[in-house]
């Protein structure tokens, strides 16, 4: 990643941050940003003496959080979020975006909807006028049956692949389910193409979060832009 990229998730991540308040229930997503998301939010924990209650999206983003010194709690132990703060890898201007390259999208999604107010830090990359112009679209499967699966879902992309980890295995998330990323190319109607896609047996979850961001802090190396719907 190039070094202004970093400067501006890090900038992000800052102004992301600052949204919490003592006594907040928020979710922290994963990815990237979000990684610097949560060690800004260890070190208001730990300098600042920010109490908190957080529910993570991944395994990952809740080892990151405990190792910062940030309480991670079951989801079950908390009714609403108040906040919820993470990434994304394309968002349009109706604040529609896809996730999941990081495959932790199902419980994302969980996670987003349960939020009072969602925050989405991106890098001045990620605003699309189409999503699906850079990224593909991952969508989150049981393993069982997959080839029927990934066989409909052919019929509603350009092309499908299942995503594999570095040696070959098929890439497993944290709640034991395959991605399989779908090259869409611009996508007319994304909500057509949910509504699609979660008909068929065996789709689980997709990347494509719609109505789920209600802030969207774009930053660049220089500073942050903060827009809200
Ligand atoms: C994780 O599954 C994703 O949804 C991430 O939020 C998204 O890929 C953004 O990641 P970066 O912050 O690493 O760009």
């Amino acid at each position: 990643m190039p070094d202004s990229q970093n400067i501006a998730k890090q900038n992000a991540a800052i102004a992301g941050a600052a949204m919490v308040s003592h006594g907040m229930a928020v979710g922290l997503g994963s990815g990237s940003t979000a990684e610097l998301l949560v060690a800004e939010l260890g070190r208001r924990v730990i300098q600042d003496g920010l109490e908190i209650t957080a529910v993570s999206t991944s395994e990952r983003t809740s080892q990151l959080a405990r190792q910062a010194g940030i309480q991670v709690v079951d989801p079950a132990q908390v009714n609403q979020l108040d906040l919820v703060i993470d990434g994304a890898d394309e968002v349009d201007p109706e604040f529609r975006m896809i996730k999941g390259r990081g495959g932790a999208l199902l419980r994302e999604k969980i996670v987003a909807a349960a939020g009072l107010k969602r925050v989405i830090l991106v890098d001045q990359t990620k605003p699309v006028i189409r999503l699906g112009t850079r990224h593909a679209l991952p969508v989150e499967i049981a393993a069982f049956g997959q080839h029927w699966t990934i066989s409909r879902l052919a019929e509603l992309a350009h092309k499908v692949s299942l995503r594999c980890t570095s040696s070959g295995d098929p890439f497993i998330t944290d709640g034991g389910n395959r991605i399989v990323d779908l090259q869409t190319g611009p996508i007319e109607d994304p909500e057509a193409l949910q509504a699609a896609l979660l008909g068929i047996p065996g789709v689980y979850e997709t990347g494509l979060f719609i109505g789920l961001c209600d802030v969207l802090i774009v930053a660049d190396s220089n500073g942050v832009q903060i827009r809200s719907r």
